[in-house]
């Protein structure tokens, strides 16, 4: 039975997801269990994100949500630990010291193992900030639990961490370090473990996961394709994806496995960022408009189906409105099935931050919305063509309704469909009848559900 409560409040990308769990996991032995929210907590943890500036202004009001909290806490003779970890606790753990002094603990990413550790030091002194932001040589997953329980039908696995490639507008680089790629032996381990607990799909994660490069079993260095096809031979694991990749590190083998690997579902992030050679060349991203759309081109040959998503940044300092038009034009010849877009947001410590020309809030206010009406036609326009299909589902959990499941296509769109809970964890072929701005709706074919009817399945 667990005494004390645990609340992870997680912002950003999905490693930050991954991290979330591992961290609630490696507190369960100290006693913890999760609390419903951070007021009934005896801890609370914030796993914070750095890319934009909004993203960690966000952390120091949430902080300032929980001080009263914290004070609550102690004046009725309990206490409310508080920590800050992720991206900003890396960037900025001194002014989190500063500006919120009644944080028991900051910590960077990779020291998530250090974690039961810093809890018991800071049980026994109350008032001192500790704050762990080194890069440790040993690596963090070695020290993390081996194996995890499996709570769905989906799960993550964090392949890699970091990033070399220094994109001139990214902090990743400086808060989660050098690119580092995890041993192909334990990774098959960490899978098996997930697929035995009711996995069904994993996202192979990573800030660059097409770089992968681990150690594999016979002692040579693994490429993200060759750990693809290893993946895919575990029975009962039925669906592959991968997260985020950078277009240069598209290799071959990678483009090829989409062609081959039926468990790698079509569809891709690819971010582009810009459509301008010259805003390419000055964010460092060692591509052109047109060595990303062969790249899309090949991609397409190996599997017609693929649907594409893609990150944007608008705003860049120094782009121009023929710049922003190339982003545009990208747009309209590639055509996205989802896409995330951004201003540009000058992070400190990195080259972009420090450019001349950079722009005024209210250009890159139009452009966002330019370029985001234009995606938001083309995603429309990709759900429409879903409409009438049979789709595989994944159902994943109970929809809001009653009778309702809710489930994700090959296309990572939410489905909602009329099934039996007992279809939960299960791929069903569901015929796509509405599209909504951000799901799908779809019926359970009335027939027995049979081979035929999943071949028809894309
Ligand atoms: N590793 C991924 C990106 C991770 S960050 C990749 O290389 O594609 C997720 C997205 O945030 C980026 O793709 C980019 O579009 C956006 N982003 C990163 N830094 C940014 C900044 N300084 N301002 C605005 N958007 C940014
Ligand atoms: Fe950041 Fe991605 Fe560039 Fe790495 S590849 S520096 S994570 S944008
Ligand atoms: Fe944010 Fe760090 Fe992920 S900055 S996007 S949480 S790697």
């Amino acid at each position: 039975m667990s005494k004390k409560k645990l609340f992870i409040k997680t912002y950003g990308c999905q490693m930050n997801a991954y991290d979330s769990e591992r961290m609630a996991e490696v507190l369960a032995p100290l006693g913890y269990g999760v609390a419903a929210e951070a007021a009934d907590a005896d801890m609370v943890i914030l796993n914070t994100c750095h890319i934009r500036e909004k993203a960690a202004e966000k952390v120091f009001s949430e902080l300032g949500r929980l001080r009263p909290l914290q004070k609550q806490k102690s004046e009725s003779g309990g206490r409310m630990m508080l920590a800050v970890a992720g991206c900003v606790a890396q960037a900025e753990g001194e002014e989190i010291v500063r500006r919120a002094p009644f944080v028991d603990i900051v910590l960077g990413p990779q020291t998530y193992h250090r974690l039961p550790e810093m809890v018991a030091q800071a049980s026994r002194a109350a008032g001192v900030a500790l704050v762990e932001t080194d890069f440790p040589v040993e690596d963090k997953f070695d020290r993390l639990p081996e194996s995890r329980t499996a709570s769905g039908s989906t799960a993550f696995l964090s392949i890699q961490e970091g990033c070399d490639r220094f994109c001139t507008f990214c902090v990743v680089p400086y808060t989660r370090g050098a690119e580092f790629s995890r041993p192909v032996a334990g990774l098959i381990d960490e899978a098996r473990h997930l697929v035995a607990g009711g996995v069904r799909e994993i996202t192979l994660l990573g800030q660059n996961v097409n770089a992968y490069h681990g150690e594999g079993p016979d002692g040579a260095t693994w490429s993200l394709a060759r750990l693809i096809h290893r993946l895919a031979e575990i029975d009962g694991l039925d669906r592959i994806r991968y997260t985020t990749s950078h277009p240069r590190d598209m290799t071959d083998d990678l483009i090829d496995a989409h062609g081959t690997v039926d468990k790698l579902m079509p569809y891709l992030p690819l971010p582009v960022q810009s459509g301008s050679d010259t805003i390419l060349a000055a964010m460092n991203r060692h591509y052109t408009a047109e060595s990303y759309c062969r790249i899309v081109d090949r991609l397409r040959e190996a599997r017609p189906d693929l649907a594409l998503s893609s990150d944007f940044i608008v705003g860049f300092p120094g782009e121009t409105d023929q710049d922003f038009a190339a982003t545009l034009r990208l747009v309209t010849s590639v055509t996205y099935a989802q896409a995330f877009s951004f201003k540009f947001s000058a992070r400190p410590g990195t080259p972009a931050a420090v450019l001349d020309a950079q722009l005024p809030e209210p250009v890159k206010s139009e452009r966002l919305a330019m370029l985001q009406e234009l995606l938001g036609v083309q995603q429309t326009a990709f759900a429409e063509t879903c409409v009438g299909r049979t789709l595989p589902v994944l159902f994943e959990r109970p929809g809001r309704y009653a009778g309702q499941l809710v489930g994700r296509s090959p296309y990572l769109q939410p489905v909602h469909a009329e099934a039996d809970p007992a279809l939960i964890g299960r791929i069903v072929p569901v015929r796509i009848t509405e599209c909504h701005p951000n799901s799908l709706a779809g019926v359970l074919p009335s027939s027995p559900v049979g081979d035929a009817l999943m071949k028809e399945c894309a």
